[in-house]
């Protein structure tokens, strides 16, 4: 689907091809307008659970504003660690995690640390745009696998394979997958470790949605199969699972010598990460489960809602089986997505992200976040059913 026609403004228009960009330039025409139901990002809407927002309190209270070790805390470490073995069977000790300044830092420093110019390593397509703006600042050319709807976008062997060449040094995994809400399942974890084994690639897995998988579908982390504790990044955070995204804070796990590589460009950049926010997060690790459960039950529920409504609505969708968005086939519509999403946010008032923001071969699709309550994820439905209406393409 081309942006031929489009009925939309400049500034919006001048950074289409760049999905980063383009996610910012909605969000920021979005901020000037009222009255807006946003589906647009993926930060969590529900309230941080109260043991951690108490720990977070306590530890301003008790003067924890010195800065820790540049790695993080080792009694954070070691927590990670420790669940990183109990829950996802990876075989990792202190030495082989970094605490960082949310994810979103974790996926750069792994690829500033990793990549040299020249470099290729393989994206799943579609993918969460921040990846693309971390490897090409490292020099290093990103290689596409593509996934496809009739699979779930789950990611193919077979494809990744076939993509391989004498410059591949990595691999990129996200389950669940952000936008596309499909996981890569264990069968297909197993067969791509054999290829990662065979090839000699560092496999760099983002894990970040890993506890909202929904009908019985099972997150599997591919570090803790044979031959890929010494080739894989796990990277994970606690922004979503313990809805603190803006106390920024998150981990990456692997072979000590790449953390080690991390952690001295970290220390020039950023430093450690808040102390504050480090006694969050092991609170996070070392508190109950239950604010989880609940989470989980509450987005199961939206996702329900939405998937309804957007059947109503004639809109297909793939099969969402985790993280939070539903990534909506919407070239029934006729409209390039760029454009839908304009229109749906100045006419409709939603803010919704177009699939061209997570990679430039997604004009038909929309990642629709469901981090609102269910009355306004119904009321968004209301809202966006008339503007396609009237501008479906028939
Ligand atoms: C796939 C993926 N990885 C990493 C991040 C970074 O999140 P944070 O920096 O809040 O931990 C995000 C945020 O949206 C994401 O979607």
């Amino acid at each position: 689907m081309t942006l031929d026609n489009p009925n939309i403004p400049e500034k919006i228009r001048a950074v289409a091809t760049d999905g980063t960009q383009l996610r910012y330039a909605l969000m920021e025409l979005a901020a000037t307008l009222p009255d807006i139901i946003a589906l647009g990002r993926g930060d969590p809407d529900l309230p941080t659970p109260t043991h951690i927002v108490e720990a977070t309190k306590a530890a301003i209270r008790d003067g924890r504003t010195d800065p820790t070790p540049v790695a993080g805390m080792p009694a954070l470490r070691k927590a990670i660690a420790a669940k990183l073995h109990r829950e996802n069977g990876l075989d990792v000790g202190v030495d082989n995690v970094i605490v960082t300044t949310g994810g979103q830092e974790a996926l750069f420093l792994v690829m500033q640390a990793l990549l040299d110019p020249g470099d290729e390593i393989l994206v799943p397509d579609p993918r969460y745009t921040s990846y693309d703006d971390a490897i090409l600042s490292a020099g290093a050319r990103m290689v596409m696998v593509p996934t496809e709807h009739t699979d779930a976008f789950n990611l193919r062997p077979e494809a990744v394979e076939a993509a391989i060449t004498p410059r591949t040094k990595a691999l990129l995994i996200v389950t669940p997958s952000n936008p596309t809400a499909g996981i890569v399942t264990e069968d297909r974890l197993r067969a791509i470790a054999e290829i990662a084994v065979r090839h000699n690639l560092i496999v760099i897995s983002d894990e970040i949605y890993e506890k909202f998988v929904y009908d019985g579908w099972q997150h599997f982390s591919i570090g803790s199969l044979p031959g890929m504790a010494e080739r894989t990044v796990t990277l994970n955070g606690f922004s979503k699972t313990y809805s603190m995204t803006g106390l920024r804070i998150g981990y990456a796990a692997g072979p000590a010598n790449l953390i080690e590589a991390m952690a001295r460009i970290k220390a020039v950049t950023t430093g450690p990460a808040a102390t504050v926010s480090q006694h969050a997060a092991l609170a996070a690790l070392n508190g109950p489960d239950e604010p989880l459960r609940e989470f989980r039950r509450i987005y199961a529920e939206r996702r329900r809602v939405m998937m309804d409504g957007l059947s109503a609505m004639g809109l297909d969708y793939s099969d969402p089986r985790g993280a939070f968005f539903l990534w909506t086939n919407s070239s029934s519509t006729g409209i390039h997505a760029t454009e839908l999403s304009y229109l749906l946010l100045k006419e409709g008032r939603v803010l919704i992200f177009p699939g061209t923001g997570f990679g430039e071969n997604w004009g038909g699709y929309l990642r629709i976040s469901y981090l609102q309550a269910t009355d306004k994820i119904r009321e968004a439905l209301e809202r966006m059913r008339p503007v396609i209406e009237r501008y479906r393409v028939y």
